[in-house]
């Protein structure tokens, strides 16, 4: 990676503003209930980054988006949760402010001292966020000396506290750079990217081959195979002029997977069965039938055990595995059998020496859920973002660092 890190930087009796992704699940939309955080993943990924710049003498102010509120009167969106479950998980007191900037966030600030901990209210409370308001980003550098970026998952948005911020640092003598899980997620994905040792797979799933057309495409530069499930699985087979029944399928995307397919070769690899249903619900009859055999009356709901064996055929050998997108509806037990059997073998091929990297989002969670999660090599923090950096594309909350 080519960006400074905190390691290039000293940070001893300086306030340091640390961009998180602390975007993380909530037990409740209701702002009169006792909300609270559902999953910690993200809090826990940022820890590193934290506890070396408390270490080092620094005192500290995090900000970061929660949900997409329309405005501050959206309060179940407030950080007050997450700032209780950093404080326990960092084992010391965390302050929050009321307000993004402002006169009370200033007066707060100003009186921290080292080791101290202020989180910020909701970045997206404050109409300057997402519209990367260059006075939103100079109100926030003028908090702090040193800017530290360590929200991956929000690297794909150019907004005031991502991307405009990082100028601002800069205009007033500070430096941007990057934090230690950025730098992870960089090297894991980057790798990915740029230089994968091959042989090298991807496996992609999820429901819309729409969301993923150019990553295909570009994984089609790099990738020796891309195996599909999910429910974009379908819009192939139908491209190939098989049935599909009631399953899901973008007929829009038709003529985009037939393109995909000319252009790949043999090295699409599609389910050859399915597992199917004749409604979309938890408890609906299952039966396994072949990928050109799709009863009309029936939808596809999971990928069958001919192709998961299929899959791990094409796995054998592989030096890196980058996996996004489920391969049925895991929410549904029922039809969650494929995912799950698939992280368990990647589980396996790790043991065996292959890099698994697991992108973010569903496949983030099904493997989570499966207690697989320690055994990958490196599960994404961020959804959105991985899958922009794996299109090949550059993020602007990465570009704005400042470089070695
Ligand atoms: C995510 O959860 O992918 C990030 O936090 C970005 O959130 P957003 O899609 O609301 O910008």
């Amino acid at each position: 990676m080519n960006k400074k890190t905190v390691r290039d930087i000293d940070v001893k009796g300086k306030k340091v503003l640390v961009r998180v992704d602390f975007n993380v699940p909530l037990s409740s939309k209701d702002p009169k209930d006792d909300i609270k955080v559902t999953d910690d993943t993200r809090i826990m990924a940022a820890l590193p980054t934290l506890n070396y710049l408390l270490e080092h003498g620094a005192a500290l102010i995090l900000c970061s988006h929660l949900g997409r509120p329309s405005s501050a009167a959206d309060t179940q969106f407030s950080m007050a949760p997450v700032a209780d479950r950093l404080s326990e998980l960092l084992g010391r007191p965390v302050q929050t402010a009321d307000d993004v900037v402002g006169p009370n966030v200033t007066a707060a600030a100003a009186k921290l001292e080292p080791g101290d901990v202020l989180v910020l209210e909701n970045t997206r409370f404050h109409p300057g966020e997402k519209k990367n308001d260059a006075e939103l980003s100079k109100q926030l550098a003028d908090l702090a000396d040193l800017y530290v970026d360590d929200a991956f998952g929000s690297a794909h948005r150019a907004h005031a506290s991502t991307e405009g911020i990082a100028q601002a640092i800069r205009a007033k003598g500070g430096a941007a750079v990057a934090g230690f899980l950025m730098e992870k997620e960089l090297q894991a994905l980057g790798t990915a990217v740029s230089n994968p040792p091959h042989p090298y797979v991807a496996i992609m799933g999820g429901a819309k081959i729409s969301d993923k057309i150019k990553l295909i495409e570009n994984l089609l530069d790099t990738a020796d195979k891309i195996l599909i499930g999910g429910g974009m699985a379908n819009t192939f087979i139908k491209a190939q002029g098989h049935e599909t029944g009631t399953s899901l399928v973008e007929e829009d995307a038709l003529p985009e997977a037939k393109r995909l397919l000319e252009m790949a070769e043999d090295r699409l690899v599609l389910p050859v069965d399915f597992v199917v249903a004749d409604k979309f619900e938890a408890d609906a009859a299952a039966e396994t039938v072949a990928a050109d055999s799709i009863p009309a009356d029936k939808m596809a709901l999971d990928i069958g055990p001919k192709s998961l064996e299929t899959f791990k055929q094409a796995l054998k050998g592989a030096k890196m595995v980058v996996w996004n997108g489920p391969m049925g509806v895991f929410e549904f037990p029922r039809f969650a059998k494929a995912t799950n059997q698939l992280a368990d073998l990647l589980a396996e091929q790790v043991e065996d020496g292959t890099e698994v990297i697991i992108g973010g989002g569903d496949s983030a969670a099904a493997v989570t859920k499966a207690g697989l999660a320690e055994k990958m090599s490196h599960i994404s923090t961020g959804g959105g973002a991985s899958l922009e950096l794996l299109e090949g594309k550059t993020l602007p909350g990465i570009a704005a660092l400042d470089e070695k």
